[in-house]
C-alpha cells in the first residue's frame, strides 16, 4: 500500500574523478584530495513512518547485503533518532550497486536514508547536524549527503562544490571481486605525488590519478583486465578505478560510444552499467 507519507530517495553511485592520497594521519586515515562526482545509476531508499521500525531489501545486489548483518541505512536511521527523535519506520531498499565497490553504494544509501527522515521531519537538508551524523557513519557519506560534484579533503568530508559535467556518458564496469578499503589504504606506498590541480574540471581530472589503483591492483588482479579493456574503447576521455575499488568508470564523448563498448564488454562475466554523469 502507498502512504501518503512515503518519501522516495534515490542513492546515487559516486565517482571519485581523481582520489590523491596525501598522507597517512596519525588518526589512522588518510588524508585525501578527491574529486567526488555522481551518476544517474544508483540505490533507492523508501522511508514511511510505522509502528515498529522494519527495513527491507530487495534488488539484484540484496543477497549480498543481507549476508553481511549489518549496514549503514539502519545505522542512518538510528542515528537520525538519537538527533531529531521522529519515531519509528519502515525502510526498504532497492539494492542496484554492486557491494563494497568503490562507488559508494553503502554511503550513498545511509545519505539518501538521512535526506528522507529529514524531508518527513521538516529538517533543511543542509542541517549541519545531519553532516555530522554523516560524517560519523563514514567517509564518503557527507559528499553522497552533498550529492554534486566537490572537491574533498580531509577523509573526504571537507567539501567545495566544484562545477560538474552534468550529462557526460558514463559506463560502470566491476569485475565481481569485493574489495576491503581499510585493506586498499593499508596497500598505499606512503608516497605523496601531489595535488589536485585547479582549472577545467575534465582537464583537472585527467591530469590527476587514483592513489589507490596499484594497491588495489595487488589484491584484486582482475582490476587490470578492467582498466585495459576500458582504455582502448572508442570515446574515451578518461578511464580510471574509483574509490578503492574494484569498479572502474569510463567517461566517454557520445551516448553512442558508450554504447558501444557497453555492448562490445557485455559478452564477460562482469557488472556493467551504462549511465551519465549528473
Ligand atoms: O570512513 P570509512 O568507514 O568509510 O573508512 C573505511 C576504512 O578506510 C577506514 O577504517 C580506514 O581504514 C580507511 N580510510 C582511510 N582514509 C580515508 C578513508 C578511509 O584510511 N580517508
Amino acid at each position: 500500500m502507498h502512504d501518503l507519507r512515503t518519501v522516495t530517495e534515490q542513492a546515487p553511485a559516486k565517482l571519485n574523478l581523481a582520489l590523491h592520497v596525501r598522507h597517512r594521519r596519525p588518526d589512522g586515515y588518510h588524508e585525501l584530495e578527491t574529486l567526488f562526482a555522481f551518476v544517474e545509476h544508483g540505490d533507492t531508499v523508501r522511508v514511511v513512518p510505522a509502528e515498529t521500525d522494519s527495513f527491507t531489501l530487495d534488488g539484484p545486489f540484496a543477497p549480498v547485503l543481507a549476508a553481511e548483518g549489518d549496514n549503514l541505512v539502519t545505522r542512518a536511521a538510528t542515528r537520525f533518532r538519537e538527533a531529531f527523535g521522529g519515531g519509528a519506520h519502515s525502510i526498504a531498499l532497492e539494492k542496484r550497486l554492486p557491494v563494497a565497490s568503490g562507488i559508494g553504494g553503502g554511503s550513498a544509501d545511509a545519505a539518501a536514508t538521512l535526506r528522507a527522515l529529514a524531508a518527513l521531519h521538516g529538517i533543511a537538508p543542509e542541517d549541519t547536524r545531519l553532516f555530522a551524523i554523516a560524517d560519523a557513519l563514514g567517509s564518503d557519506v557527507p559528499a553522497c549527503l552533498l550529492g554534486r560534484t566537490a572537491l574533498g579533503r580531509g577523509r573526504g568530508e571537507q567539501l567545495a562544490p566544484v562545477a560538474g559535467l552534468s550529462g557526460m556518458p558514463v559506463l560502470l564496469v566491476n569485475p565481481g571481486v569485493a574489495v576491503s578499503t581499510a585493506a586498499v589504504f593499508r596497500g598505499w606506498d606512503g608516497v605523496d605525488r601531489g595535488p589536485i590541480g585547479s582549472g577545467d574540471l575534465l582537464d583537472v581530472a585527467r591530469g590527476g590519478r587514483n592513489d589507490l589503483e596499484p594497491p588495489a591492483r595487488a589484491l584484486a588482479p582482475a582490476i587490470d583486465a578492467v582498466l585495459a579493456a576500458l582504455a582502448v574503447q572508442e570515446g574515451v576521455l578518461l578511464a580510471r578505478m574509483s574509490g578503492s575499488g574494484a569498479t572502474c568508470f569510463a567517461l566517454f564523448d557520445t551516448q553512442t560510444a558508450r554504447d558501444a563498448a557497453a555492448a562490445t564488454l557485455a559478452g564477460r562475466d562482469w557488472w556493467l552499467a551504462a549511465t551519465r554523469l549528473r
